[in-house]
């Protein structure tokens, strides 16, 4: 429904913006763990170098960095010993034993736990390997995949060179870097090498974070937990046939209060939009795609979680980097992800998740050398009573966190790229699918954004949205308009539906 996906999009074949990100040189907020890199089309082999050079890892060991498992000011709490040294050994005497071939995984779980400090069940991934690989899978990822996660690991004080900064609230901070480094990352956290952050004082210090090791996802749970991790997986076996080259940013975005829209008085025109059932939206390019994320970005993807934002960063698993780095949103925050690249396919959702095969992501690259894929991680409210959503303090939160999130990415090209979106917020989050669809039209209107919505199989709201939506346009009603409906919608007891009141009230009867 609406104009054709492609004019909305403006693919012929990849619309400009794609290859022309500005240059933003380095600052305190714009921080590269990479050298100086320039994307040439021509040299696709071409990698970037980590900041420092080879030979020189940077400690940094404060509040405002990662705390990297090969800081020298990592110490063990019984002998004050640093650890790094330690975890070398281990890792490497893990290593020899996969590159003979002799490696179990009773070897992989007591070196968890050594490096933990505590003991672990590890059965889903015990299952995984033990049970559900083939014969064949299972002696590969014994010998060439774990021997490579070893190898990133050791070698991470030499790729990454310096600790990430940590992306904390109220910042307007980027953190930049290449997928190698990303790799060796998440190679600490499969071996969950990274002090825990919910041990004494480091519970203080990280108390609005994720827990960056993957040690939830190892523990028994159900079928689609498995499978997650074999997405997981999947992503080591791929990085081991071949480390991609490339860059990916992590942006957080907070939006100054007097940025805020005034709604009412908006006469901002409705964008145009395009709806579809048949596509989900990480299946649509060249377009700034919405995460229904958690306020702790990822959700429950190394926990039980399954939906949405859990199967976005399993088949995208360099997404994972943003919950070692990113402190829990605010209402006016968002996290731009740009560049992660697709690694698996899926089918079913939720409790029928399951992997489907490698995925080979073809889009192209921006001049920093990012694959074209913008995700913006936006929490909605969790609604245990349904009918508070209806509060306009409820509705404004909603729309600064939209209108954030979608203004974000404008900032970077000239030109402000469609935004693909869809029911927000109305799966566990427990929301009205037609006051998030107007919530949404108001934030891409505001933000002059062309809006995709994605409601990916449901057609009853596609079909009821495009009514409201012509009626809307043929009105030519405005931002400040679809405000106002809001506004006195949640004054009328026992309402019909949202979508029924807009049909049966002319916009004009609400501007007086
Ligand atoms: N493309 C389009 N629509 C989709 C897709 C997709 N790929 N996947 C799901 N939907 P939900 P929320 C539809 O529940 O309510 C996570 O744990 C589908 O109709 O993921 O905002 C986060 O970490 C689904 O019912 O988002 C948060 O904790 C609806 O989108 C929490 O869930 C909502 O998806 C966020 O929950």
């Amino acid at each position: 429904r609406g104009p054709r996906l492609e004019q909305l999009v403006n693919i012929c074949p990849h619309p400009p913006y794609i290859r022309n990100m500005k240059e933003v040189p380095p600052s305190d907020n714009v921080v590269f763990m990479i050298k100086p890199f320039r994307y040439d089309q021509s040299k696709p082999n071409d990698y970037p170098f980590s900041i420092n050079g080879p030979n020189r890892y940077n400690d940094v060991w404060n509040e405002h960095y990662v705390r990297m498992p090969c800081s020298p000011l990592y110490v063990s709490k019984k002998t004050r010993q640093p650890q790094w040294p330690i975890f070398c050994q281990l890792l490497l005497q893990l290593k020899q034993k996969c590159d003979n071939r002799s490696a179990t995984i009773d070897d992989l779980k007591n070196a968890i736990e050594t490096f933990a400090g505590r003991s672990y069940n590890i059965d889903s991934l015990r299952f995984l390997i033990t049970e559900s690989f083939s014969a064949e899978q299972r002696s590969y990822f014994m010998s060439a995949v774990l021997a490579n996660i070893c190898t990133l690991a050791l070698n991470m004080d030499i790729l990454c060179s310096q600790p990430p900064p940590l992306l904390r609230s109220g910042s307007n901070r980027s953190l930049t870097m290449s997928q190698q480094q990303a790799a060796s990352l998440l190679a600490a956290s499969f071996f969950c090498l990274f002090p825990f952050r919910s041990d004494g004082k480091a519970k203080k210090e990280y108390d609005h974070f994720q827990n960056p090791n993957f040690n939830t996802l190892y523990q028994r749970g159900p079928p689609e937990k498995i499978e997650k991790l074999r997405c997981i997986l999947h992503y080591f076996e791929r990085i081991t046939a071949k480390m991609p080259n490339g860059v990916i940013t992590f942006q957080r975005y907070s939006l100054h209060h007097q940025d805020s829209p005034k709604w009412a008085q908006s006469e901002k025109g409705i964008a145009p939009m395009h709806l579809t059932t048949g596509k989900r939206i990480e299946d649509i390019n060249c377009v700034l795609q919405v995460d229904f994320a958690n306020k702790y970005i990822g959700g429950g993807v190394l926990t039980a979680g399954c939906v949405q934002e859990e199967i976005r960063f399993s088949i995208c698993p360099e997404m994972l980097v943003s919950l070692l780095v990113c402190e829990a949103m605010e209402p006016n925050e968002c996290i731009h992800l740009i560049g992660c690249e697709r690694y698996s396919s899926y089918k079913g959702y939720s409790a029928t998740f399951q992997y489907a095969g490698d995925y080979v992501d073809n889009k192209p690259k921006d001049n920093w050398g990012r694959k074209w894929c913008h995700l913006v991680a936006i929490d909605a409210l969790y609604f245990r009573d349904q009918t508070t959503q209806y509060h306009m303090k409820n509705i404004n939160r909603e729309l600064i966190k939209a209108y954030t999130g979608f203004y974000t990415s404008r900032q970077t090209p000239d030109c402000a790229y469609p935004v693909a979106t869809g029911n927000w917020g109305c799966g566990a989050f427990n929301g009205d699918k037609q006051l998030k669809a107007i919530i949404q039209l108001i934030a891409a209107s505001q933000t002059v954004r062309p809006l995709i919505y994605a409601a990916y199989g449901d057609k009853y709201l596609i079909e009821s949205f495009s009514v409201v939506f012509d009626h809307l346009i043929n009105q030519r009603a405005t931002v400040g308009d679809l405000y106002r409906y809001l506004q006195e919608y949640s004054k009328v007891p026992s309402p019909p539906s949202l979508f029924e009141y807009i049909l049966r009230t002319p916009a004009k009867q609400l501007r007086s």
